[in-house]
């Protein structure tokens, strides 16, 4: 049996594993800390900045090791090596996935096809730097001669929860004269919303698409374009109000920007490992060229810690094999990412392009239906504290196994007064409350009413891995990002599946296409090839489209 043919549920090491998990896996946290209290550092990594808990996951002695020896079964060192080497590991589009190349220092050599693309990314990325110099320094004028006060980054998918996590993330970097939207929903609302007070002379619009085919992406820039002239009264206005960043300069000619106002980058770049490319040209804008550097160079940090670290002390791929343990052999359906810093509000939804469109397959490398264990499961989350009085019950004392994420820095951007210190006592507490829990004596010997006691009892034995930084920095951001991208990854080698192909979203696309003269035409449409509800929802929107 070779790997790509048939499933790693056959791997000795999978079943290994398997075996071990109907054993351990339900072994108590309590019981785990008791019996080895030095755990808490013995599964603690520090890499690049980042210190990585993963003291509280249901790890067992040999848990770590057999993960470690299915890694090495599913040949995750060769397939790093592979990603690192350019080669086309996106077997189902015959692509290279080289976002490292993004953030590689201009001496390094990464090859996609033998061709050395470092020098092409420096290229860009210095194109990049003298633009945004020039609209932060007021240098770059709008058609009527104002400055640029406004940038509206169109996009959707990769093309924008990477530019607006980032941007949320980095503002208290940012530069405050200039005001940021980011415009994805093809919903008219966003683009209403997003432009109603601004001025069409001081705003810039970047047009990102790696394809420059995305309808919502499109139908926005097309209803900017109108915006904009509908206000200058003069096509030339384009060139000083419009740029693209893309992959497909003949697209972006054909929509009528000029490709010297194009910023480029390459098909070895998927969508959603695209925010450190040209797709970031509004986090440069937004912190300057200086800042986007360090951005990248933490990043690279955790890629060299990646490709070189042992498999059991490199943090992406513990992390990624936790991801496997919690999600295959667990059972755990979903995992909550929970950052204990306002900036990183948008982390989750960014998150979950990442990790579900990169891992949401059921078909493995070579094809084959996988239907004898789960792959990816749901991400979600939302900031602490907020989620706190929300969704974490659920969490504490539900039926289901929801292992967390907590992400939390030493140091606020924000000092005030203790502010920080409840912050982050908060996030001690919860990892250490559903670790724990409180048990039924426990809870008696506080003198609770037998009646209680059931409903003021917390199982506990509820993993989680704490994420720690000095500071949300740009370096930090990227290290972190990095760290995501490449836990991905490993989760996908050892699942068997391409982590960079997205086909589950095309026929949606497809069919919406086929709906839109259907619901557009004067005439009455035939709606024969329609199955019967999705026809009478149809007919029932046509009956009221228009007031
Ligand atoms: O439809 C999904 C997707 O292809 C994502 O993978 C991608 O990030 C997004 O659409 C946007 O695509 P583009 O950058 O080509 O407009």
């Amino acid at each position: 049996m070779t790997l790509s043919q048939g499933s790693h549920t056959a791997l000795p090491e999978w079943k290994a594993l398997a075996a071990h998990a109907a054993n351990a896996g339900a072994r108590h946290l309590r019981d785990l800390f008791r019996e080895d209290p030095g755990r808490a550092e013995r599964y603690a990594l520090e890499a690049c900045g980042l210190r990585a808990d993963f003291s509280k996951q249901r790890l067992s002695p040999d848990t770590l090791p057999l993960l470690v020896r299915l890694a090495e079964a599913c040949d995750l060192p060769g397939r790093i090596a592979a990603m690192f080497a350019g080669e086309p590991i996106n077997t189902t589009e015959h692509r290279a996935a080289l976002h490292v190349a993004l953030r590689a220092p201009r001496e390094a050599t990464l090859r996609v096809a033998g061709h050395d693309v470092v020098s092409d990314v420096h290229a860009v990325l210095g194109r990049m730097a003298a633009f945004a110099e020039a609209v932060r320094s007021g240098g770059w004028k709008g058609h009527t001669g104002r400055p640029i006060r406004a940038v509206v980054n169109i996009g959707i998918g990769g093309s924008d929860l990477g530019p607006v996590m980032a941007y949320e993330a980095l503002r208290h970097f940012t530069l405050r004269n200039l005001d940021f939207r980011f415009m994805s929903n093809v919903d008219g609302t966003d683009f209403a919303e997003a432009t109603r007070d601004l001025d069409p002379a001081e705003t810039l619009f970047i047009v990102s698409s790696k394809t420059f085919t995305t309808l919502e992406t499109l139908a926005n820039a097309r209803t900017a374009r109108a915006w904009l002239l509908a206000a200058l009264g003069d096509e030339r206005a384009v060139a000083r109000h419009f740029v693209a960043v893309s992959t497909n300069a003949a697209e972006v000619a054909a929509f009528g920007i000029d490709t010297a106002n194009m910023f480029g980058f390459w098909d070895w770049i998927g969508g959603r490992y695209s925010m450190d490319s040209a797709i970031g040209l509004s986090t440069m804008l937004a912190v300057g060229p200086e800042r986007f550097a360090d951005l990248l160079a933490g990043f690279h940090a955790i890629d060299e810690h990646f490709r070189t670290a042992p498999l059991a002390a490199n943090m992406p791929v513990v992390h990624g094999l936790l991801a496997v343990w919690n999600a295959t052999f667990l059972g755990a359906h979903t995992i909550a990412v929970l950052p204990y810093d306002q900036y990183l509000k948008r982390f989750p939804a960014y998150l979950q392009q990442l990790t579900m469109e990169s891992n949401g397959k059921r078909v493995t490398l070579a094809g084959r239906v996988i239907d004898d264990y789960e792959t990816s499961p749901v991400y979600w989350g939302e900031p602490g504290t907020n989620g706190q009085h929300s969704f974490y019950q659920l969490i504490h004392q539900g039926t289901r196994l929801i292992p967390c994420d907590f992400i939390a820095f030493a140091r606020s951007a924000n000092p005030l007064g203790r502010h920080h210190d409840l912050l982050m006592s908060n996030v001690f507490a919860q990892a250490e409350a559903l670790a724990f829990g409180r048990t039924a004596e426990e809870v008696r010997a506080e003198g609770v009413a037998e009646a209680l006691v059931p409903h003021k009892t917390f199982p506990g034995n509820r993993p989680s891995t704490t994420l720690l930084a000095a500071e949300l920095t740009p370096h930090a951001l990227g290290s972190l990002v990095a760290l995501y991208e490449h836990s991905t990854f490993v989760q996908g080698v050892i699942w068997g599946v391409n982590s960079f192909d997205q086909w589950g979203v095309e026929l949606g696309k497809v069919l919406a296409n086929r709906i839109v003269p259907e619901l557009e035409s004067a005439a009455e449409p035939d709606l024969s090839s329609h199955d019967p509800s999705t026809a009478a929802l149809i007919r029932w929107y046509r009956a009221r489209r228009k007031k």
